[in-house]
């Protein structure tokens, strides 16, 4: 384990990534003024691409029309779907495979999100099922694992995350990249986001967890992002933790200005 400490705390080779989550906000035709917006907006400031990687994750139904954008404009944004069916395709009505996601030029795709654990009964070993279903399509999911406020008092900080990773690696193929997102329930949409030591102290201990699954080069290479509350005002903090390599942002990523100053965090100086 010893080289995947020393690998995570050299000066950080991963790209950085910040990722918008929009949830169940923004119909098709929003989401396409949103996202030429952002390109404009994004363009305007001179971010470098090479330096940060962005995308977005609109509803399904979005995914189609931000798709045709990106192309037809040739935009330097990724994007996603916000969740997975854990099958390839037959009888299950409502679910959308990963091969559709792969179809639509989707690079991405979230799985596990506390809102999927809490409102939809999502297990772990389902979880795991969407891992392996997004890599069978080659669609790289974004894992998200976090403590629930009494998770925290009961267990510690990481006991929990690290267990939810663990299963959910169970699904992921061996080559195949992957990104973590550390969500603490507590810090998501509540204003109140972990401190950056408290998400570089889960961050440490999911990379070590996706080391003894997938091996040290995977854990040198996996991006894991801090998600929970991240506005422009705290994203430097986080990114100056040598385990922290980007955000998943909720609420902030629907205000374009906010979403752009995040994406630009390099140009804040970290009191
Ligand atoms: P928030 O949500 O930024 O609104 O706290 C984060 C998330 O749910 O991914």
């Amino acid at each position: 384990m010893a080289s995947v400490t020393n690998s995570s705390s050299s000066s950080k080779e991963r790209v950085p990534f910040i990722a918008g989550n929009w949830k169940m906000n923004l119909d098709h035709l929003q989401s396409i003024a949103f996202v030429q917006k952002l390109a404009w907006t994004l363009g305007d400031a001179r971010v470098d691409f090479g330096g940060v990687e962005v995308a977005v994750f609109p509803p399904f139904t979005d995914l189609r029309s931000v798709q045709t954008l990106v192309n037809a404009d040739d935009l330097p944004l990724a994007f996603g779907g916000q969740d997975v069916s854990a099958f390839d395709s037959g009888a299950y009505t409502g679910e959308i495979s990963a091969a559709f996601l792969k179809a639509l030029d989707a690079t991405y795709v979230i799985v596990g999100h506390s809102e999927r654990r809490m409102y939809h009964g999502e297990t772990d070993e389902q979880i795991a099922a969407k891992v392996a279903a997004a890599h069978r399509f080659d669609v790289i999911p974004i894992i998200c694992v976090g403590e629930t406020a009494d998770d925290l008092e009961q267990h510690g900080p990481s006991a929990v995350p690290v267990g939810q990773l663990r299963t959910a690696l169970g699904g992921a193929a061996r080559g195949k990249p992957i990104v973590v997102a550390y969500e603490p329930v507590w810090a998501i949409g509540s204003g109140q986001p972990a401190t950056s030591a408290q998400a570089q102290q889960v961050a440490t201990a999911l990379r070590s967890t996706v080391g003894e699954a997938l091996g040290d080069e995977a854990a040198a290479a996996t991006r894991i992002l801090y998600g929970g509350s991240v506005k422009a005002g705290n994203i430097a903090g986080f990114m100056a933790e040598p385990d922290v390599d980007g955000a998943l942002v909720g609420g902030a990523s629907l205000q374009l200005d906010e979403f752009a100053s995040i994406v630009r965090f390099q140009k804040h100086i970290v009191a």
